[in-house]
């Protein structure tokens, strides 16, 4: 049975597309949401899909081993960020190599990096009249949206788009892709 942790500060909509893509899997479980935010939407989510959370700080992410231990002692074999705002400690990083990664609303190596998330995305594609935007699923290494690509999906985008109606095509390809790609990895590690 592979196991998969999830990370999210936010609403938490690709954390339960994922949990109940992997819900009945013979192979896959889905065995903790973690996220920064004590009042994140995501808790609410995981407590309705009867999965384990755990609420964490600064404190305990960055300064102290808290949060490490915990991942060393679940021993995820891929930690899934999933709207999740903080950059990941090296510690962490280098504990999971090659198993931790994250998805970005547009298409890195544009568009990324520190305080480009949600709506702040869609509205730099918007202003600079880009014809397409997307996903990014890329592996997570110690700077914000920058390891290595592993898939990205793109969607047209037209002069009658809003942030919001970009942001809702960009999460209709994340909620299509990001599991499949999840499955793909797990089955490659064998
Ligand atoms: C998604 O757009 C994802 O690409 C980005 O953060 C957002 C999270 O949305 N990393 P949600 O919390 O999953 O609804």
């Amino acid at each position: 049975m592979k196991n998969i942790v999830l990370f999210a500060s936010g609403s938490g909509s690709n954390a339960e597309n994922i949990s109940l893509f992997f819900k009945n899997h013979p192979d896959v479980n889905v065995s903790c949401i973690l996220s920064n935010r004590s009042n994140a939407g995501v808790l609410e989510r995981a407590n309705r899909l009867s999965i384990n959370t755990f609420v964490f700080d600064r404190e305990m992410f960055s300064q102290t081993n808290q949060v490490l231990d915990f991942l060393l002692k679940e021993s995820p074999d891929l930690i899934v960020l999933a709207g999740f705002l903080w950059l990941v400690p090296q510690k962490i990083v280098e504990a999971f190599p090659n198993k931790i990664i994250n998805i970005h609303p547009a298409l890195l190596p544009q568009y990324g990096g520190k305080g480009m998330y949600g709506d702040r995305v869609h509205q730099a594609v918007i202003e600079n009249k880009e014809k397409e935007s997307g996903i990014t699923i890329h592996y997570v290494n110690e700077k914000y949206d920058d390891g290595d690509i592993i898939f990205q999906g793109r969607c047209p985008v037209v002069e009658s788009d809003t942030p919001d109606s970009l942001a809702e095509k960009v999460h209709q390809l994340e909620y299509k892709h990001y599991p499949e790609v999840i499955a793909r990895i797990l089955e490659r590690q064998g």
